[in-house]
């Protein structure tokens, strides 16, 4: 028995289909990479943005046919918009061919749910909970993206930014206990990973409900602190809650990249405080000011959002100018999508689409070529990189450096989970070619 598991979203998708492959191998399935040989096919879907529901039910639907030639073909959907209000009944209503739904709050059951729909019965096995109180542990991944490991940290989202549906779909802020989370590091590292990033929606805000026993900064630092090589990433931090203590255990413990992911969204405090972000552009500016006193160079990325409800052009050349000032290594940049049931589908002022689309044209072009003046700081010069994979088309291995910088260079023997010098001597849109030091 095989199974194939087709992945939307974010890094914590990602880290969840880990799990997902976890849970099926102990059902004894293998994993499969061609869909139409798969026993199972499960859908970890996302909702952040329409385009990502319309490829989720795309490529959903395309499975009608296979599913009518494979008796015994099973199709799951989990994920967030799985979990969103009305899309199971949608689901059951467009694709009757659907067998399991589940949700984010019960990805464990999923190995019931398949026992459930094996013994029988027709339509769809759908099993959805509201909301859940402590995390879910003892799911044993398979992890896929070796010398890396993710691990969550926190879980779901308190914020209510009024674009979002993140809180909706993921529910309330859950901590794991710092000390599940230490012993997981700990093993990674002993088991040779290289590179460890803690996941959260917001990780800032970890242990907002006790149940961590110690806060973010404190969890980083110890994360840091086990013996061996390697690196810690962590992602996403909300700019409301970056603190200084954060700035210090980022400069204190080398393990720690000098690599921030700090979204800014908009340049506009107009913007931001329709937004619900509680942060405005200049405290936004003093955070980055801070972070750079402490760790001079540090890379800083960031997500942002054009054609939010009534962002004006004067609002939108405040973005233009965030991003001319805070010399971001690379930005994010996504065109508003009114999602159902969030506080701005419900705001007037509307973005035409054209408009949406123009300035995203003229954002991606300033962000490009920032993130181009960024890389070619590199140039001529030495940066450590942990290589990671091989690329086929390029014949080259490649890796990132702790700025998140991908860096390419030829080897006649496989070198992924190494950490190498690269001698930069040839930059190509942002990516960065040489030798290896020796
Ligand atoms: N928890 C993280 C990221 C969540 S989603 C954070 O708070 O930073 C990743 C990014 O998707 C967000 O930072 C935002 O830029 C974008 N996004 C979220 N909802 C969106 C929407 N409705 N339309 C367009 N972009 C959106
Ligand atoms: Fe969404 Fe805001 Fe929460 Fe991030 S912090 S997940 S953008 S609501
Ligand atoms: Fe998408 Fe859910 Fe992540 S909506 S961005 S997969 S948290």
């Amino acid at each position: 028995m095989k199974y194939h598991i087709v992945t939307y979203g974010c890094q914590m998708n990602v880290h969840e289909s880990e799990k997902i492959a976890g849970i099926l191998r102990a059902k004894g399935y293998e994993e499969e990479s061609a869909i139409g040989d798969a026993d199972i096919i499960v859908f970890n879907t996302c909702c952040i943005r329409e385009n990502a529901e319309n490829h989720a039910f795309g490529n959903i639907g395309a499975l009608k046919k296979l599913k009518r030639q494979k008796r015994g073909l099973l199709i799951a959907v989990g994920g967030c918009m799985a979990q969103e209000e009305g899309k199971a009944a949608l689901l059951r209503e467009k694709f009757s061919f659907v067998d399991i739904v589940f949700g984010t709050h019960n990805l464990s059951e999923l190995g019931e749910l398949i026992e459930r729909k094996r013994a029988g019965g027709r339509g769809a096995v759908i099993s959805l909970l509201p909301e859940r109180l402590r995390t879910e542990e003892g799911i044993e991944p398979i992890r896929t993206s070796y010398p890396n490991a993710w691990v969550n940290i926190n879980y779901g989202c308190n914020n209510f930014c009024t674009y979002c549906i993140v809180p909706y779909v993921r529910g309330r802020e859950r901590s794991r206990r710092a000390e599940d989370v230490l012993s997981e590091v700990g093993s990674l590292v002993r088991e040779g990973y290289r590179e460890i990033t803690l996941l959260g929606q917001n990780v800032n805000s970890y242990n907002s409900d006790g149940a961590g026993g110690m806060d973010f900064p404190a969890l980083l630092e110890r994360a840091a602190s086990f013996p061996g090589k390697y690196r810690l990433r962590f992602m996403t931090s909300h700019p409301k809650d970056f603190s200084a203590e954060l700035c210090r255990v980022m400069k204190r413990n080398e393990k720690i990249c000098n690599l921030l992911h700090l979204p800014a969204q908009s340049g506009s405090d107009r913007i931001l405080s329709l937004m619900n972000r509680r942060y405005t552009r200049e405290k936004y500016l003093e955070n980055l000011q801070m972070l750079r006193e402490e760790i001079p160079g540090c890379a800083v990325t960031t997500d942002l959002i054009v054609g939010f409800p009534t962002e004006t052009e004067e609002d939108f050349e405040q973005t233009l100018s965030l991003v001319r000032e805070a010399d971001f290594a690379t930005a994010f940049t996504f065109v508003y999508s009114p999602r159902t049931g969030t506080r701005a589908a419900e705001m007037e002022g509307r973005i035409p689409d054209e408009v949406s689309r123009e300035r995203i044209m003229r954002l991606i072009a300033l962000v490009n070529e920032n993130a181009r003046r960024a890389s070619a700081r590199f140039l001529g010069g030495e940066t450590e990189i942990l290589c990671e994979d091989f690329d086929q088309k390029k014949g080259l291995y490649l890796g990132r450096n702790e700025e998140g910088r991908m860096g390419y260079f030829a080897s006649d023997r496989n070198r992924i989970g190494e950490f190498l010098r690269l001698k930069v001597d040839r930059i190509s849109g942002v990516s960065l070619f040489g030798e290896i030091a020796d």
